[in-house]
């Protein structure tokens, strides 16, 4: 693996999480692969998460880190080609990826989407520029439609707590797994629901998708998922409830209604298989989900943020094993 930006450049899912899940039990087994390589962290938004689990995950396999805010310590970006640069814009991606390239082994790379314009948003403009000009392998800390880090972490949770609830090998039964829209009062990328949606439908699980009516996500990353708006018979009888508020994709980046009755609360999980409840994080406490969930013992919240850890770790072993 030379890049890292979404589940196809996987060749298989359940080798990766297998992987992550090994590297987990015995953290420190590859401390030689990272010897004399560094890697550096380069953010454009924010982030708690994928920044420390990315670089806990880098140090464990004895790898240097370098970590950079760009769009804070960096020089104004511009990312338009063919531009006369005499406005704000002080450094063009071309050579600030092509110098950043010069100085690590691997990349991770996170750019947030505009969502303005989202032909411009979907054709991961900034995100493939950086890869194409710093010619050293990247890895997406989450791009303007995609976070995958935050998918495997996801997907090695449910498979962890899966097996644990089911440990009897012969156990057949695959998880119901549903993946609900919540209020925000701010416009929020789609990035995580297409990402877990994208995930999900290679997983061996039964994936559904519940959102209020204009809430569509992509048919690329909706794909074979079962679609409801219904969210109380989307939830009967779920394994799995993932959280997430997004943005219009259809009258995209807007805000279409405040959302009222869509927070997922104890009422709600009543209707479930007593599910895990998963949101990425940061999470609204009261608007996108109960605190009498997220203070509960179904809530995973903090397993997935373990799990970002293992999963960055089981990325970075691959791309230092080429
Ligand atoms: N879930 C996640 O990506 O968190 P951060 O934005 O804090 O990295």
């Amino acid at each position: 693996m030379k890049l890292f930006s979404s589940v196809n450049d996987v060749q298989n899912i359940d080798s990766l999480v297998a992987e992550a899940l090994a590297l987990k039990q015995n953290p420190h087994a590859y401390q030689h692969l990272g010897n004399n390589k560094t890697l550096g962290l380069i953010f454009m938004n924010p982030s708690l998460r994928t920044r420390i689990s990315t670089q806990k995950a880098a140090l464990n396999l004895g790898m240097q880190v370098i970590v950079m805010n760009l769009d804070k310590e960096g020089w104004a970006l511009e990312t338009q080609d063919g531009v006369i640069m005499n406005g704000t814009t002080v450094e063009h991606i071309r050579e600030a990826a092509g110098v950043l390239g010069q100085y690590c082994d691997i990349i991770g790379f996170r750019a947030f989407p505009g969502l303005i314009n989202r032909n411009y948003d979907y054709s991961e403009d900034i995100f493939n520029k950086f890869v194409t000009y710093c010619k050293v392998p990247v890895i997406s800390l989450e791009s303007a439609i995609r976070h995958p880090l935050q998918s495997l972490a996801d997907l090695i949770t449910i498979k962890e707590i899966w097996d644990t609830k089911h440990p009897d090998p012969s156990h057949k039964k695959i998880p119901k797994v549903v993946l609900t829209w919540a209020p925000h009062v701010k416009p929020l990328p789609q990035a995580v629901a297409n990402s877990f949606a994208e995930w999900m439908n290679k997983a061996n699980v039964d994936f559904t998708i519940t959102h209020p009516q204009g809430y569509a996500l992509a048919p690329e990353f909706a794909g074979n998922a079962k679609i409801s708006h219904n969210q109380h018979l989307a939830l009967e009888n779920a394994d799995f409830v993932y959280v997430k508020n997004w943005s219009s994709y259809n009258d995209y980046g807007k805000i279409l209604s405040d959302g009222k009755g869509w927070m997922m609360d104890n009422q709600k999980l009543k209707l479930t298989n007593n599910a895990g409840v998963m949101h990425c994080l940061p999470v609204r406490r009261g608007l996108e989900l109960a605190d009498e969930i997220l203070d509960s013992p179904n809530s995973l919240v903090l397993n997935q943020a373990d799990n970002r850890t293992w999963a960055a770790q089981a990325v970075l072993k691959n791309i230092l094993s080429l």
